[in-house]
């Protein structure tokens, strides 16, 4: 079975109490903590900035997750990195010189990740796969939490999956938007490597089942 990992994201906690959300990740078993930065321009939403990320630091060991969902992403970068990220995915909808921008992610010493939108096909970013470390599909139109999951989205995870293994690339594959214990069975199969969750994480009233839900040890 695929070993994912999951990845609650933070736009669904409760904003005023930041460090028992982080508590609950760890407390569930969760592996990274996934940020949505979003700027009010790229997506109809605000959320927090690399200072907020910065403070985290002390309350969590996990791997800070940064999805970038704002115009000009190359102006961000470096603030991220000093922020403490640890992956930096942007989209490929925001960006032109997508392969420059992955290239000072990395010398930055961070790991570098490209998103798509739902609209957008895997063959946009074709000529980058091989420079990323990460690819995040997003499977509902970024910019809010607890959307339902389209499902056409998820043929581009096995479109994904399958690339990589015929160029023997080593991108890992993320999914985010809609995710829960009912979708995350059809994400899997379809060779995810990392399941975002938002809201069925936070809204959970049993987060470490939540948990193992998603990673699919237990079934419903
Ligand atoms: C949506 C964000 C997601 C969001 C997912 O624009 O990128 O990370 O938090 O939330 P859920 O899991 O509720 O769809
Ligand atoms: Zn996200």
């Amino acid at each position: 079975m695929n070993n994912v990992l999951i990845a609650p994201s933070l736009l669904s906690a409760d904003f005023s109490d930041i460090r028992n959300a982080l508590k609950r990740i760890d407390e569930a078993g969760a592996d990274w903590v996934h940020l949505d930065i979003m700027d009010g321009a790229f997506v109809p939403n605000l959320t927090f900035g690399p200072k907020f990320v910065k403070d985290l630091g002390p309350f969590t060991s996990k791997t800070l997750d940064v999805h970038l969902m704002v115009e000009h992403p190359e102006r961000m970068i470096d603030a991220f990195v000093n922020a403490g990220a640890n992956y930096i995915t942007f989209h490929a909808e925001a960006a032109v010189h997508i392969h420059r921008i992955i290239q000072r992610i990395k010398e930055s010493g961070c790991r570098a990740g490209i998103s798509i939108v739902p609209s957008t096909p895997v063959s946009a970013i074709s000529e980058i796969l091989e420079y990323v470390d990460l690819v995040l599909v997003m499977t509902v139109n970024p910019g809010f939490g607890g959307q339902k999951l389209i499902t056409k989205s998820v043929s581009k995870v096995s479109e994904l999956a399958v690339i990589r293994e015929e160029k023997a690339f080593s991108y890992l594959i993320s999914v985010d938007g809609g995710i829960n214990s009912d979708t995350a069975p059809l994400v899997r199969e379809a060779g995810a490597d990392i399941l975002v969750s938002g809201s069925s994480f936070f809204n959970s009233e049993n987060p470490i089942l939540e948990t193992k839900l998603l990673r699919g040890i237990i079934e419903v």
